[in-house]
């Protein structure tokens, strides 16, 4: 079989001769197309053919006119011209404008069979490269679109540092074009020297069978200016295993690590903020405490004073004087606590955790608020017992809630009116509760309260920022503040810790 599975067209007008030539092939495994016509031969042809054997003297065609139409209609394929003796000169003319051969009739069948064996290897070889050649261009096509269509920048160098692929995303970042940089050192992008050693130093360890390093360098850009890139390198070797080539994969990381850098810088001012917030409010209570705290000091200023006068004026007898001293020591004693309880309070100190009993601190905090509450005829009744209930917090922080909490219900509370302090437990939670007879928070602000610089106070009363002060002390701890209240029934906040031990 030598033209196993070939399609052969055969075109002439001598049906004898048609047949013949046809049971010929056939003979070898061809399929046969038959046509009688020049017209006949194109319309078939279309259907597709390996080799095409044409009479010359077909009544309708021309052999140099049919030929390259036979071919154009079937690419690849070849044709043979059959001629006698009179039409050579066409035959020749017809090969000269693409024919592959041309046989002289009567001819030996073994003869044209050779000659359509000889071109339809020629058919095959060329149409398999022709397919291969797609196969390669369609590889590479998709190659390059991938390069180009991922944002990253793709670098390949060559052993010398020499630039063999440079993407597109490459040259719209750099402003360069693949062709101006082709074969030149890929150095002079990185504006910084001692980084552009780093990517040689990373290049040379690549080309030593270094494994996927990975640095973020600058770039020159466009236009002036750099751009901080994430780099990832890998390595091509060639048929031998020795590295031809350095891949390099970059990501733009500019405006992360930007966006990285200003976040950090905004936490460390929001701490700063809260730090200058937590004191604001401080100072405020505090100037709301001063007014009692110098109340409290005059009763003793005001015995200290008298006592001293008498003494100056030399009248007591010297059998009194230690009553009289004994008056003034109490007194300053007094004064002492006092103003220490206070400094106490608006010193800022770092945070410090401990076992704290709570009915200490909540005794400190009543004593602290007490007497600014005093004109307005408050009693605050503290019913923690000492020692029964301890948290793990800040002794400061927790006395600063308190005090807040405590302001808070005096500020709410009728003349003459109540605020109770309970204990509280439930679990591995320990709290106070403090609750006044006020007129409770209205539903329609409740989801306000706590807010940052929510306050229903006139200006100068009110910061509105105790109740958020609270809250993110309690959150620190791992604790809470609840809040109940119904309007008329006073309201009950709850300042939950957990619990020591
Ligand atoms: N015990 C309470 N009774 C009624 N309203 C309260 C009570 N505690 C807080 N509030 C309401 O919550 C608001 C916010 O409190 P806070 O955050 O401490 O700020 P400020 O006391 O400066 O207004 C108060 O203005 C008040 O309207
Ligand atoms: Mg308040």
């Amino acid at each position: 079989m030598r033209l196993a599975d070939a399609r052969i067209l055969i075109a002439d007008d001598e049906a004898d001769l048609l047949d013949n030539l046809a049971e010929i092939v056939e003979d070898e495994g061809a399929t046969v197309v038959r046509a009688s016509t020049g017209a006949e031969a194109l319309a078939r042809a279309s259907g597709g053919f390996d080799v095409a054997l044409v009479d010359v003297g077909l009544p309708d065609a021309e052999g140099d006119t049919l030929v390259p139409r036979l071919r154009e209609a079937a690419p690849g394929a070849e044709v043979i011209l059959m001629t006698g003796q009179g039409s050579l000169e066409a035959a020749i003319r017809a090969v000269r404008v693409g024919a592959y051969d041309y046989v002289l009739k009567p001819f030996d069948p073994d003869a044209l069979l050779a000659s359509v064996e000889r071109a339809l290897r020629l058919v095959r070889a060329a149409r398999a490269e022709q397919g291969l050649r797609k196969a390669l261009r369609q590889e590479r096509d998709f190659t390059a679109a991938v390069l180009d269509t991922a944002g990253a920048l793709v670098l390949v160098l060559d052993r010398e540092g020499r630039v063999v692929r440079f993407n597109r995303a490459c040259e719209a970042l750099t402003g360069h074009s693949y062709a101006e940089v082709a074969g030149r050192p890929i150095w002079g992008l990185f504006p910084f020297v001692p980084e552009e050693a780093q990517a040689r130093a990373m290049f040379q360890a690549m080309l030593d069978g270094g494994k996927g390093a990975s640095a973020e360098l600058h770039w020159r850009v466009r236009g002036g200016g750099q751009r901080l890139i994430a780099w990832t390198n890998t390595t091509l070797p060639d048929e031998t295993g020795r590295v031809a080539y350095v891949v390099a994969t970059g990501l733009d990381v500019t405006e992360h690590r930007r966006a990285e850098h200003e976040l950090q810088a905004l936490h460390v001012r929001l701490g700063e903020e809260h730090a200058r917030l937590l004191q604001a409010e401080k100072l405020s209570s505090i100037g709301q405490l001063s007014a009692g705290v110098a109340h409290e000091i005059n009763n003793p200023l005001g015995g200290v004073m008298s006592c001293f006068r008498a003494l100056r004026a030399g009248t007591i007898p010297a059998a009194r004087l230690p009553e009289y001293f004994e008056t003034i020591d109490d007194g300053l004693q007094r004064m002492a606590s006092i103003v220490r309880g206070l400094l106490d309070y608006a010193r800022q100190r770092p945070p410090r955790r401990e076992a704290v009993d709570l009915a200490s601190v909540t005794a400190l905090s009543v004593r602290l608020v007490e007497p600014s509450v005093r004109g307005k005829g408050l009693r605050l009744v503290d019913e923690l017992s000492p020692g029964a209930l301890r948290a793990e917090a800040d002794r400061s922080q927790v006395m600063q809630a308190l005090v807040n909490v405590l302001l808070n219900a005096a500020h709410a509370s009728p003349e003459q009116g109540e605020i109770v302090l309970r204990p509280a437990q439930d679990g591995h939670r320990v709290g106070v509760r403090i609750s006044d007879q006020g007129p409770g928070i209205p539903a329609e602000i409740r989801h306000k309260v706590g807010e940052p610089f929510f306050t229903t106070k006139p200006e100068g009363e009110g910061t509105g920022l105790g109740l958020s002060i609270t809250h993110g002390i309690m959150k620190a701890h791992g604790g809470s503040i609840e809040i109940d209240s119904a309007p008329g029934a006073g309201t009950t906040v709850t300042l939950w810790l957990p619990a020591a031990g």
